[in-house]
């Protein structure tokens, strides 16, 4: 970390205390409170961690306010159009663009890596067949751990890399065969000569009966999706991800933390719960009640696919995922499609509305991916899986970069503990 200029002082019962401020490369400048308990025999209390930065990074930066997303510096919109999904892996993996030979040698290690050891299928069959595709990647996942015992030494850099790819390359082969195993058709193993969005449609879409040719504009539409959602700085799954790590545990364990707390609606799942909203509200006529609903108090609904505790202006996602719902429904002849409709009529309303304005609340990228997907022949249940397919690269470069840090420390907060203080215990017969 580099050496502070500023300082802040803080007064507590007249005495007063000096805290170090960081500036960052861009962002908010940074108030160092890691003495404070210390020195003043005080914690700082941000639940959410709506004010605290948690770590140093160089990997990824949002501007809320301009709407902006930056991967080691390169925007999101430039990377959508100009790159694809294993250059950017590369890039958030080592931090610069890839020359052609880095390049080539990274997408040979990867598919090289695509397929999973035999006996992990075992693990597919122990599940129900209607068992959520997140239940079975976060085990299948964390089961990864006993059968790749030789990249689980984080102390060991060359095994840290070998878990690395092993991870990005196997992910959709887990993603395509946990879909497999809920629909009762066969698993269908990854072919080397396809590229990464290709090789995932085809895993999931091939039967043995017939092949699957995939279109290169459905192909584009998935690796852009991949792209769209592969790093997204400290969000919830990422976090947890570090914490996981931050007790040394194994990168198998600590991916498959990402993937339970990527689960929740109110992070990644809302793709799955957006499009299931849309098919609720059905027809632009019921778009009013919907509304009224979001802004009712006592109502717990909220606009799935609306609002973001970063941006407060919009998705930088959202608008390149909109012009990717566009071209893949008209590549398809469902440009007419009656959800996109509700979608495209839901977000003019609520832009209109000062409810959202004031609130700034705006589509996020989960408002069009569902679409496309559905469009694709996707299943709702498949969306939460297909982005945690496409973040794995981000928690496994922030895993990374956390544990290449000398001076890493076990998460461990602190508590504003409201309950009993020390009380004599009562025998049964008492109470
Ligand atoms: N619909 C209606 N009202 C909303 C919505 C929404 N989607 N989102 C926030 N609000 C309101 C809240 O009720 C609150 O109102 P109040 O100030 O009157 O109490 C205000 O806006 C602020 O909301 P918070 O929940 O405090 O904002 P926070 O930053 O904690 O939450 C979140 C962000 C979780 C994304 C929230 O906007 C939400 O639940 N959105 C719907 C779920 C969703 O789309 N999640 C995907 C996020 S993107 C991703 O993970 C890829």
């Amino acid at each position: 970390m580099a050496e502070h200029t500023k300082s802040a002082k803080l007064t507590i019962d007249g005495k007063d205390y000096e805290l170090p401020i960081f500036s960052p490369s861009a962002g908010p400048d940074v108030i160092d409170i890691r003495k404070l308990y210390a020195q003043a025999g005080v914690f700082t209390y941000d639940p959410g961690f709506t004010s605290t930065a948690a770590c140093d990074s160089t990997i990824t930066f949002i501007d809320g306010d301009k709407g902006e997303l930056l991967h080691r510096g390169y925007s999101i919109d430039e990377l959508a159009s100009k790159s694809h999904y294993l250059e950017v892996c590369y890039l958030l993996l080592y931090g610069e663009l890839p020359s052609p030979a880095q390049l080539e040698d990274f997408e040979s290690r990867v598919t090289n890596h695509t397929m999973i050891h035999e006996q992990m299928i075992n693990f597919f069959r122990g599940f129900r067949r209607d068992a959520h595709p997140m239940a079975v990647m976060v085990g299948v996942v964390g089961a990864m751990s006993a059968f790749y015992h030789d990249s689980t030494d984080i102390n060991d850099p060359w095994q840290r890399e070998v878990a690395s790819i092993r991870l990005i390359a196997k992910m959709p082969t887990v993603a395509a065969m946990a879909y497999k195993y809920s629909v009762g058709q066969p698993f269908v193993y990854p072919r080397n000569e396809l590229d990464y969005a290709s090789n995932f449609l085809r895993m999931c879409f091939a039967v043995p009966a017939e092949d699957y040719e995939v279109n290169p504009i459905l192909s584009r539409a998935m690796d852009r999706i991949f792209t769209l959602h592969a790093d997204h700085e400290q969000n919830a799954s990422t976090s947890t991800v570090r914490l996981a790590s931050s007790s040394s545990a194994n990168p198998f364990a600590c991916i498959a933390a990402g993937i339970a707390c990527l689960w929740g609606p109110a992070h990644g799942g809302a793709n799955q719960a957006c499009l299931e909203m849309l098919n609720e509200i059905g027809t632009p006529d019921r778009i009013p009640e919907f509304i009224a609903r979001a802004k009712d108090k006592n109502d717990p609904f909220r606009l799935m696919g609306f609002g973001h505790r970063v941006y407060k202006n919009f998705d930088p996602r959202a608008t390149v995922m909109k012009e990717s719902a566009d071209e893949v429904l008209e590549l398809l002849g469902v440009e007419n499609n009656p959800i996109l409709q509700v979608a495209k009529e839901l977000e003019a309303a609520a832009l209109a509305d000062p409810y959202f304005t004031e609130k700034k609340l705006f589509p996020n990228v989960d408002f069009y991916s569902g679409i496309i997907l559905e469009a694709m022949g996707f299943p709702t249940s498949m969306f939460t899986p297909i982005f945690a397919v496409a973040r794995t690269v981000g928690w496994i470069s922030q895993w990374k970069e956390q544990i290449s840090d000398p001076q890493l420390k076990i998460g461990r907060p602190r508590q504003l503990y409201q309950g009993s203080t020390r009380r004599p215990y009562q025998d049964i017969e008492n109470r």
